[in-house]
C-alpha cells in the first residue's frame, strides 16, 4: 500500500502494543478516517460499527464475544485475538477470588472501615476480638476445586492450585481433558459440569461464551454444590445463570459468587463478591494482548499472512 494504513482504536489498548504500529506507515487513533483495522478491547461492536473499509479486527483479549466474528468472516475479514495472553493475570484474581471468600475477607475489611478512628483504644481491642471470631475461614490447602474450562488459564489455575495443596478435578465441555493444554498429571478428571458441582468445594468457569456454554450453570444444576462452596466465575457473565446463582446462595450452595460482573441484581448483595473486569487488567496482560495481536494485524495488513483468527 502506497499509503500509510489507518488503524481505528476503539479502547483504551496499552500504550506499548500501539508502538509497535510504526509512525509513518501507520495512522492510529480513536478517529482516524476509513479504517482499515479495527483494534478493540472488550467494548462490544456491531455488524453497523464496522465500515466497509475495514480489513480486520484485533481484539486485544482472548474473548471474541463482543465482536460480530460470524458477519465478518462472511465479508472475508478476519479477527485475530491474543488467547493465553492474559492468563497469568486472571489465574492470579481467580486465586484472590478464592481467598477473600474462604478467608470472609470482605466482609472483615467492611467492618474494620465501620471502625471509628477516635474510638477509645479498649474498645477497639474488643472489636478485633470480636472480628476475629465472626469472620474465622479456611484454609485451601486439602479443599477441592473444580475447573470447568482447561484451555490456557484452567490449566495455569490448576498448576498454581496444586502448588497451593487442593485437589484440583477438571472438566471441558468442548474438548476431552486428554487433550487439554498442558493439564498437570495430578488433576482429576470429571466427566460433566454436575460432577464438578456436586464434589468440589471451589468450583472456577473459564470457558468462552458460545451457545454450549450459554447458562452452563443454572436452576437445575447450581444446586447441587455442597453447601458452604465458592462458585468463581471470571469468564464471561453469560456463562452462568445470574438469577439461579442468586437464589441459591440464600441456601449458601453455594455460600459466595465472585465474579467478575458485577449487576444490578449482584451488586449489594452480600453474599457476592464482584468485581469490574478486572481479570485482564494488569498492565502485564495488557502489553501482552496489545503486542500480540498488534503482531498479527501488522502480519496481515503488510505481508497477507492469517496467524490465529
Ligand atoms: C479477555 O477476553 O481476554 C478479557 O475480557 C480481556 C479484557 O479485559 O479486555
Amino acid at each position: 500500500m502506497d499509503r500509510p494504513f489507518n488503524v481505528r482504536v476503539l479502547n483504551q489498548i496499552s500504550a506499548r502494543g500501539l508502538k509497535r504500529l510504526p509512525e509513518g506507515r501507520y495512522r492510529v487513533g480513536k478517529d482516524v478516517e476509513a479504517p482499515d483495522a479495527i483494534l478493540v478491547r472488550s467494548a462490544d461492536m456491531h455488524a453497523g460499527d464496522i465500515p466497509a473499509s475495514v480489513l480486520a479486527v484485533a481484539r486485544a483479549g482472548a474473548g471474541t464475544n463482543n465482536i460480530p466474528v460470524a458477519r465478518l468472516s462472511a465479508r472475508g475479514v478476519p479477527v485475530f485475538n491474543a488467547p493465553g495472553a492474559n492468563a497469568n493475570a486472571v489465574k492470579e484474581l481467580v486465586l484472590a477470588g478464592m481467598l477473600l471468600a474462604a478467608r470472609n475477607l470482605v466482609p472483615a475489611l467492611g467492618f474494620v472501615a465501620g471502625l471509628h478512628p477516635e474510638q477509645p483504644e479498649a474498645e477497639m481491642e474488643r472489636a478485633v476480638e470480636e472480628g476475629k471470631k465472626a469472620f474465622a475461614g479456611s484454609e485451601l490447602a486439602g479443599q477441592t476445586l473444580g475447573i470447568v474450562g482447561l484451555g490456557k488459564i484452567g490449566c495455569l489455575v490448576a498448576d498454581a492450585a496444586i502448588k497451593l495443596g487442593m485437589n484440583v478435578l477438571g472438566h471441558d465441555p468442548e474438548i476431552t481433558v486428554d487433550a487439554a493444554w498442558s493439564l498437570p498429571a495430578q488433576v482429576k478428571k470429571a466427566a460433566s459440569v454436575g460432577e464438578v458441582l456436586r464434589q468440589a468445594n471451589f468450583v472456577t468457569l473459564h470457558v468462552p461464551l458460545i451457545e454450549a456454554t450459554r447458562h452452563l450453570v443454572n436452576a437445575d444444576n447450581v444446586g447441587s454444590m455442597k453447601p458452604g462452596a465458592v462458585l468463581l466465575n471470571f469468564s464471561r457473565e453469560g456463562v452462568v445463570d445470574e438469577a439461579a446463582v442468586l437464589k441459591a446462595l440464600a441456601t449458601r450452595t453455594p455460600a459466595w459468587y465472585v465474579c467478575d460482573f458485577p449487576s444490578p441484581a449482584s451488586v449489594r448483595h452480600e453474599r457476592v463478591i464482584a468485581l469490574p473486569h478486572l481479570g485482564a487488567s494488569t498492565q502485564e496482560a495488557e502489553e501482552n494482548c496489545a503486542s500480540m495481536v498488534v503482531d498479527q494485524l501488522r502480519d496481515y495488513l503488510e505481508h497477507g499472512n492469517v496467524a490465529n483468527a
